[in-house]
């Protein structure tokens, strides 16, 4: 069972209105709404846009400009794997194709069953021990096919 929240227009209102009177609220908006209902649903948009009297368009362009906002409900587990410079010169894109082959699902993408949310990170303060994952909230470095491989294992059990 999901342990986020359905989307709702009166709870988005009610997470809107808690953050509303902070300096730049939008932010602490969309995370707040991401960790309520697992991700920032496009519905929420209008509703946002109305409370904080931003045009839908401003709103939209924050939500689509951070990586960390979901625009779909993510899969049971979430594997991260870091595209910032540090891994990308020891690399990281060679590693992406070999995750996106071994889990079956594109990058920025939810496996067909639900299983695995593939995402980029941009720098995970892991840098020394490049490339660099984060696994369902776990850093893991030193990556290296092997380590992919048994990431999909623990994924997909
Ligand atoms: S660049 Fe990947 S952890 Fe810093």
């Amino acid at each position: 069972m999901s342990r986020h929240e359905s989307f709702s227009v009166e709870r988005t209102r009610e997470l809107v209105s808690d953050f509303a009177g902070l300096e730049g609220p939008l932010l602490p908006i969309l995370h707040a709404l991401q960790e309520a209902f697992g991700f920032v649903p496009e519905a929420a948009v209008p509703v946002i846009a109305q409370e904080l009297n931003l045009t839908r368009a401003e709103v939209h362009g924050v939500v689509t400009f951070y990586h960390d906002f979901r625009h779909a409900p993510a899969g049971r587990h979430v594997v991260k794997l870091c595209r910032a410079e540090a891994c990308q010169s020891m690399g990281c894109d060679d590693l992406i194709a070999h995750a996106e082959r071994r889990l079956g699902v594109a990058m920025g993408e939810t496996s067909a069953d639900g299983a695995v949310t593939l995402e980029p990170i941009y720098c995970l303060g892991l840098c020394a021990t490049a490339p660099s994952a984060m696994v369902d909230g776990r850093l893991v470095g030193r990556l290296d096919a092997a380590a992919i491989d048994a990431i999909a294992t623990e994924v997909e059990r």
